[in-house]
């Protein structure tokens, strides 16, 4: 038996790992090993840092809850999860409208509403009007897609966010028979991603402001066709070019229009974009995320 050093180590653990008889779960640890002793050799990482950073974790996974996945935001902070979106979207769904992050704020179960309806129990702000069309990548209409919508309100807090957590701000909607939608909401508030925990400790450690740019989310499915995970972002919005998880795209920029006369709700401002859905093609969920209370353990 040789003694093993800082290097030599690597090729031990990935010989007893060689043995591994899933293959994917074979290459994927064998590559997480080798690059995480690249990186303690980088660094030079001491048994302090390695302690903090075993420390920061455990917090991480306290700080996790039915409303709350303080995970995903690492994620997301890190760059990972708009790594694991921008790698996996376009071979899936090619043609179809932009994706973007799922985020921690989406909830599976929210009401279906009749078109048109308000999406805020308590606007407390002017109206919005958003619509559209649901499409194939022909522009062909597709009727009955369902659409998932949710967002902050204009104070910049989602419904998880505020004491009671009860459903707002969000909802379904049905496509018609040319696959339009139209909903009313309010303009959302750009906001900071969740900074009072861990991540976001480390966030201001990093001397970063933490603020997404205001924006919708929109998670939209019909059978046959790749579910979309995306979101629109507001032009006008100061951190539009420096989202704090990076899931802004060119494609995604909108700006309301104060008056448009084709709308199907007036005297609001109004805003059109219409989806593009691809065909599915056999590649599962691209969502990255997923609702806080579906990732607790049994
Ligand atoms: C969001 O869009 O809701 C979001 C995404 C990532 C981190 C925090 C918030
Ligand atoms: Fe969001």
């Amino acid at each position: 038996m040789d003694d093993l050093n800082a290097e030599t180590v690597t090729q031990a653990a990935l010989q007893q790992m060689a043995a591994t008889p899933d293959p994917r779960l074979r290459q994927v640890m064998a590559s997480l090993v080798r690059h995480l002793h690249d990186f303690a050799r980088e660094v030079t990482l001491t048994p302090e840092e390695w302690l903090t950073a075993i420390r920061f974790l455990t917090e991480v996974g306290h700080c996790c809850s039915p409303v709350r996945q303080e995970f995903i935001l690492l994620s997301d902070v890190l760059g990972l999860s708009a790594l694991v979106n921008a790698q996996h979207v376009a071979d899936a769904a090619p043609g179809g409208t932009e994706a973007s992050l799922l985020g921690p704020f989406f909830r599976a179960d929210a009401p279906l509403l009749e078109a048109g309806a308000q999406i805020a129990r308590d606007p407390g702000a002017p109206e919005l009007l958003l619509h559209g069309r649901v499409t194939d990548t022909a522009g062909q209409p597709i009727a009955g897609a369902r659409i998932d919508v949710w967002q902050t309100s204009a104070t910049g807090l989602y419904d998880l966010q505020v004491a009671d957590a009860a459903m707002d701000l969000r909802g379904a909607f049905q496509t018609d028979a040319e696959g339009r939608f139209h909903f009313r909401t309010v303009q959302p508030l750009g906001y900071q991603i969740p900074m009072d925990g861990p991540v976001g400790r480390l966030a201001r450690a990093q001397g970063r402001h933490g603020y997404r740019p205001a924006h919708i989310h929109f998670l939209i499915g019909a059978p046959g066709y790749q579910e979309l995970v995306t979101a629109l972002y507001f032009a006008e919005d100061p951190h539009i070019d420096s989202d704090m998880v990076f899931g802004v795209a060119r494609a995604l920029v909108v700006s309301p229009v104060a008056r448009d006369p084709a709308a199907p709700i007036q005297g609001m401002a109004s805003l059109r974009y219409d989806f593009a859905l691809a065909p599915a093609a056999g590649h599962g969920s691209q969502r990255v995320g997923a609702d806080p209370a579906s990732l607790q353990p049994a």
